[in-house]
């Protein structure tokens, strides 16, 4: 594959040479400097977009609050009718859109379509949430009073997303943040600008055929602009996907003008091989888990924690599962790993392997950069397996490239304990058919991790749960469950109907 290749889909997603934030329509806030999209499949260029300035910026603003105004009155049900449509779109472009995330982002086919599917599942679940946003009500104390509470949108949700699922976390956030009445602009990635721009083309045309102003969805680009977003008091809710340490400082920030946060950030993900485990499901688990989308997702699968007893065992099973492991073009739907993202990742990925050497660590399967042809974008890494102990600063550490830790343990509570003795507590998982194991994982004196899950490996979580995790990964829940509160502001409302007015608590005030 090259560009031309993937001209098909381009020209269905709408995407031209120089592409502006929203390519038509009123909110063209894109008048800034030119970025260029390359693609880590084979280093070509595949498209440029303009970002937006600071005037840009102010427009998009202005443009959203309008928008607010209107959307915030228009019924949740009737608002989950367009997010219905929405979805309905996307599953008409859910080829071309999964084949330019693969080719933009570099993640394999299958899972570029696994992305967009990830977005049409959560447009459902959110034109079910439009009729469920539901509060409590309360007895009052008082004689012939009423209390309930609401639930109200907060106004513009600030969208700040990453490269490795650049569109289905904009979707997570924004399909919520619509039917819960708010309005969102959003700042991709400046390694994914190109997705973006499709689904904004996407979703405008829904926008327009219902006659909902474009303001309810701003797409801007620019890495300052997301500085501007996250200082801007006009912004009650920032949702950031990225880094721990860009994570500390938008939480700092957002916090000290009292806004709020959903921070996702980064994951350390182990799994815990028992052994009662069965070895063939830890196989499809472990390896998927560690080499998908090349280690590059938050539940990437990082350490292996395994039971002494079959230690050698698992480890010659996984030798020969990575020797049979097919690295090269994403597109092509025989290769298991793609790139990574740049190279700036790749050097990310060998300064930890020398890392990790230096602090102890034996490799088990040995890493590199692949050359030649087919690989002359220079992304192309092998996914490494280290021999490791839980405390090397290096594995306290996430990387984001396929490299895997292994360690070795003898009782439960030891695995548990290196488990959660780690910065991050996004995912985690245990293989194990022993039900007292499964259990005590599970219980308060288990995984500390916002997912735990058995017999499943770390990544691939479905949108119907709250995801999220704990400590360094940030504390946010989005996506299922009751994950919507956080796009809305609880509203306490007590109501007298009778016709004397007493105080609460008995107190006494008369006058
Ligand atoms: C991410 O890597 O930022 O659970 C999100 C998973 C996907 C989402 C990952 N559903 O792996």
């Amino acid at each position: 594959t090259d560009v031309s290749g993937i001209q098909k889909a381009l020209t269905q997603l709408g995407i031209t040479e120089v592409n502006k934030g929203s390519s038509t329509g009123s909110n063209n806030f894109a008048g800034g400097e030119i970025i260029s999209s390359f693609s880590p499949v084979d280093g070509s260029l595949i498209a440029k977009v303009q970002t937006s300035s600071e005037e840009d910026y102010e427009n998009a603003i202005a443009k959203a609050q309008e928008a607010f105004k209107s959307w915030r009155m228009v019924p949740a049900p009737k608002r989950g009718e367009i997010v219905r449509q929405m979805g309905d779109e996307l599953r008409k472009y859910k080829q071309p859109l999964g084949e330019l995330v693969s080719f933009e982002m570099g993640k394999s086919l299958q899972e570029g379509l696994g992305e967009v599917q990830e977005m049409i599942d959560i447009c459902d679940f959110a034109v079910g949430l439009s009729r469920q946003l539901y509060g409590l009500t309360m007895h009052s104390e008082r004689p012939m009073h009423r209390m309930y509470e609401q639930w109200h949108p907060l106004g513009i949700v600030g969208i700040i997303s990453a490269f490795n699922f650049p569109v289905a976390v904009w979707s997570w956030n924004s399909m919520l943040a619509w039917v819960c009445g708010n309005v969102c602009i959003w700042k991709p990635s400046e390694k994914t600008p190109l997705t973006g721009v499709a689904c904004q083309n996407i979703i405008r045309t829904v926008l327009e055929k219902n006659n909902v102003p474009e303001g309810v969805s701003c797409l801007i680009n620019g890495r300052e602009i997301g500085e501007k977003l996250t200082n801007d008091t006009r912004i009650p809710l920032v949702s950031f996907t990225g880094s721990t340490k860009v994570g500390r400082e938008v939480g700092k920030t957002v916090a000290g003008r009292f806004g709020k946060t959903i921070l996702e950030l980064g994951g350390n993900n182990a799994i815990i091989v028992s052994e009662h485990a069965d070895i063939n499901m830890v196989l499809v688990g472990a390896v998927f888990g560690a080499v998908g989308t090349a280690g590059q997702r938050c539940t990437t699968t990082r350490r292996l924690i395994i039971h002494e007893s079959i230690y050698d065992k698992t480890l010659e099973v996984l030798k020969s599962a990575y020797s049979q492991l097919k690295i090269g073009n994403p597109l092509d739907s025989s290769n298991h790993v793609g790139p990574l993202i740049d190279k700036d990742s790749v050097q990310n990925y060998l300064n930890a392997i020398e890392k990790a050497k230096a602090e102890g660590g034996k490799i088990v399967v040995e890493g590199g950069v692949l050359e030649g042809e087919g690989y002359e974008s220079g992304c192309y890494v092998k996914p490494c397996i280290i021999e490791a102990e839980n405390g090397y600063d290096i594995v306290q550490h996430e990387t984001f490239a396929p490299i895997l830790y292994v360690m070795k343990y003898s009782t439960l509570e030891e695995a548990i304990a290196m488990q959660n003795d780690v910065p991050q507590g996004l995912s985690s998982s245990i293989f194990t058919n022993n039900m007292r194991e499964m259990e005590l994982y599970l219980s308060q004196a288990g995984s500390d991790c916002g997912i735990a899950n058995v017999n499943i490996g770390t990544s691939g979580a479905e949108i119907g749960g709250a995801f999220g995790g704990e400590k360094e990964t940030g504390g946010g829940r989005e996506s299922g469950s009751d994950a919507w509160k956080a796009y809305m502001r609880r509203q306490t409302n007590t109501i007298n109907y009778g016709a004397s007015l007493p105080l609460a608590q008995g107190i006494r005030f008369d006058l």
